[in-house]
């Protein structure tokens, strides 16, 4: 009699174990489930709606900029106006920067520059640049400005068109001129690389270009920056 009590509570504490055992592993099994749901969710969250920016619109992006300080015919000026644009590009884009700068610079006064420029112009001329050009494979757009001379840009922008191909790229020039706009510049970008993808330029006064941020921004922000 004894003998059957005994294992009678032996079974009893067995079934009880089971049981207590199999709910156990019941509640960790869900909770790995909740878990895994939860990391399922911040992953397409991470990689669907809340993916990284779009990076492909603008790329690394590039201004290269001519501009002379100094005598112009409305003042001496301590910063280009062209200058001035290409600052407010690079602020807005974040690109990286490089100015054009001459080897025989255009330091004098306004009609000898203007002689000066006729000249070069007259004899398409190609004047040297001095610092290293730059290397512009890794860039997708790259910004051309300069201010106008002549009706166009200068030729020192021209020795660097030449000098650098900016094919398959896209390419959007910008000036400052005293009335004459974009000039030929658009054509001139154009003509130089037919397998880039030219962008609607932008224009300012020179005499305006400090208070044109919000007319370049919203500029930039039209085609697509
Ligand atoms: C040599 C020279 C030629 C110029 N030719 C023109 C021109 O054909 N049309 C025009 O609207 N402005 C002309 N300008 C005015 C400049 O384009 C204008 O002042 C420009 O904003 C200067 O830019 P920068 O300060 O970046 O050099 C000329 C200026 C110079 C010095």
């Amino acid at each position: 009699m004894k003998k059957r009590i005994t294992i009678l509570i032996v079974a009893v504490v067995a079934v009880v174990a089971l049981v207590a055992g199999i709910e156990m592993y019941r509640g960790h099994a869900s909770e790995r489930n909740n878990t895994m749901a939860t990391r399922q969710t911040q992953q397409s969250k991470t990689t669907g709606s809340d993916k990284a920016p779009d990076q492909t619109k603008s790329g690394k992006t590039l201004v290269v900029y001519f501009s002379r300080k100094g005598a112009n015919f409305d003042g001496n000026l301590k910063v280009g106006h062209t200058k001035v644009v290409a600052d407010f590009i690079q602020k807005h884009t974040k690109a990286d920067e490089y100015e054009i700068v001459p080897v025989q610079d255009y330091s004098g006064t306004y009609d000898e520059t203007t002689d000066q420029a006729k000249k070069e112009q007259q004899e398409n001329a190609r004047p040297k640049i001095k610092n290293p050009l730059p290397d512009v494979s890794s860039y997708d757009t790259v910004f051309i400005g300069g201010p106008i001379w002549w009706g166009e840009y200068p030729m020192i922008v021209r020795t660097f068109m030449d000098a650098v191909d900016l094919n398959g790229k896209t390419v959007i020039p910008f000036t400052t001129a005293a009335g004459s706009g974009l000039g030929n510049t658009q054509e001139a970008v154009r003509k130089q690389y037919p397998q880039a993808k030219v962008l609607d330029g932008f224009t300012v006064e020179g005499t305006k270009a400090d208070g044109a941020e919000g007319q370049v921004n919203d500029w930039l922000a039209k085609i697509g920056y």
